[in-house]
């Protein structure tokens, strides 16, 4: 029986190196993360499509996380959501206009009490309100927003 040179588990680690460096996960980096794992790539992007921060399309320099689950709902996230939306001008999903942002829905990031929450590329932020959000998107276009 064949073992794989680096545990499975080791993947979600693999797959954030890759998207770290490349920005998403395409065909050529999920190859890669098969071969440095010892997965086939069909398991590779099974565990892609369940690990929901994978992101196996083109995205823009940051990218605006927000949850909309249930407490964050209640709290206003279809506000911000629809905001950051519309600030994007592009579908969620896509890369907006200015290739600054993408603008991506996701399920309770474990926030809850600082909900309505968000995540700018790996940065949690919140409770954020319309205003707090409208700062935040003129900060990522104009290049000036940077972590805490
Ligand atoms: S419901 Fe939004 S972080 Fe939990």
């Amino acid at each position: 029986m064949a073992t794989s040179p680096v545990p499975e588990a080791a993947i979600s680690e693999v797959l954030q190196v890759l998207q770290k460096a490349r920005g998403y996960i395409d065909g050529e980096a999920l190859r890669l993360a098969a071969s440095l794992t010892g997965l086939s790539p069909v398991k590779v992007e099974e565990l892609c499509t369940f690990y929901s921060l994978v992101l196996r399309e083109p995205v823009g320099t940051h990218v605006l996380r927000i949850c909309d689950s249930i407490a964050c709902h209640m709290a206003g996230a279809q506000d911000i959501l629809a905001q950051a939306r519309q600030h994007s001008g592009v579908d969620l999903g896509e890369v907006s206009r200015s290739g600054k942002l993408t603008v991506i829905p996701h399920v309770c990031m474990g926030l809850c009490d600082r909900a309505p929450a968000l995540m700018v590329d790996d940065q949690a932020l919140g409770p954020v309100d319309t205003q707090a959000l409208t700062q935040l998107l003129a900060q990522l276009e104009a290049d000036i927003w940077k972590p805490s």
